[in-house]
């Protein structure tokens, strides 16, 4: 694809926004693929949903929205656009499809999967359900329609801890995620049982790493996602879902930050904080990284990768998501 004059007009207000983490040589790659998407997605009346982790040509370049996980799933079921794609994980789109069910749904990349939610599946949770009857079930976003469809009440990182306090049971059975059980137990009174789930991305960081970033660099504030171990999350200055650490460095404007979590996210969010310093840490997400400008231009002409679901599985599971939605963050 050319990097034309026409497509250089079209694209320029978004290279200057994104110029200061892309070089230009870059962008004359991506550029043509902005332009072509961009122009796809009014024919087909079709919305662009990102994750904030995707790279930031595609969080800034074609994304109509860019959110966590609560929220994506929330404007999946509020828009009028024909066609959702979803700039994100497997789990994401079938979400989506759960509060849209009678949108088409499609994803550019059918193995971009997720440690978490692979590491579970329904016939666990039946399982789980018989060895601790009466006993509610609280599943994060990071899992399979089929593991939501034997769900009480869905959670993200955003809302795990209302989520479960809302209940006012005793105990609740919270999966797949062992961190963000623990997370969830230390902020509450709840006995967690929990699932020996982890994101293989968060799981990466350590204490040691924090502690070294904090000698080295008087004064920064450190921002974890509760996907992380517990002592990161203790040896940071705050714990939050993707969207809560944009927020953080939003309303703080710290001097230098880290955020403890995936690559992009730096990225993405250092172009709308000029004035904050990140120390970046690069722990990529394989599954986000397998969606590209290419593959979404493919996806979107061929309107391939469709989330299908039986329809008893679409109704159980969502809802499992709506209940989610109603307790909110
Ligand atoms: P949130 O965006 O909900 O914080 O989730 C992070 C994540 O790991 C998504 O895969
Ligand atoms: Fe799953 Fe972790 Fe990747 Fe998120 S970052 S999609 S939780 S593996």
């Amino acid at each position: 694809m050319e990097f034309t004059q026409e497509v250089r007009k079209a694209t320029d207000p978004i290279y200057q926004k994104i110029s200061k983490v892309m070089p230009e040589i870059e962008w004359s790659v991506h550029a043509p693929y902005i332009h072509k998407i961009n122009k796809l997605k009014k024919e087909k009346n079709a919305v662009i949903l990102a994750h904030n982790y995707q790279t930031p040509e595609i969080y800034h370049g074609v994304a109509d929205f860019s959110a966590d996980s609560l929220a994506l799933a929330i404007e999946a079921s509020k828009t009028s656009a024909d066609i959702i794609l979803m700039a994100g994980v497997h789990f994401m789109a079938e979400t989506a499809k759960l509060m849209s069910p009678n949108k088409k749904v499609i994803l550019p990349d059918m193995d971009a999967g997720c440690s978490l939610s692979s590491s579970i599946t329904g016939k666990d949770v039946r399982l789980l359900k018989e060895k601790y009857p009466g006993v509610p079930v609280v599943s994060y976003v990071n899992t399979s329609a089929e593991v939501k469809a034997e769900t009480d009440v869905c959670c993200t990182s955003a809302n795990a801890v209302k989520i479960v306090k809302s209940l006012g049971t005793k105990r609740v059975i919270f999966l797949p995620d062992d961190y963000l059980a623990k997370y969830v137990a230390s902020q509450t009174d709840v006995e967690i049982i929990s699932w020996k789930g982890i994101c293989i991305v968060h799981d990466q960081f350590n204490k040691k790493e924090i502690e070294d970033i904090r000698k080295n660099n008087p004064g920064i504030k450190i921002i974890a996602h509760p996907e992380c171990p517990p002592d990161v999350i203790e040896a940071s200055d705050f714990a939050g879902s993707t969207s809560g650490m944009i927020k953080y460095v939003k309303d703080n404007q710290p001097k230098k930050v880290m955020m403890v979590t995936e690559c992009s996210m730096s990225d993405n969010i250092q172009i709308e904080n000029p004035n904050v310093d990140f120390v970046k840490p690069c722990n990529m997400c394989p599954h986000m990284k397998k969606i590209t400008l290419p593959k979404i231009l493919d996806c979107l002409e061929n309107e391939t990768g469709e989330i299908i679901m039986d329809k008893e599985t679409i109704d159980k599971a969502r809802i499992s998501v709506e209940r989610m939605a109603a307790i909110g963050r």
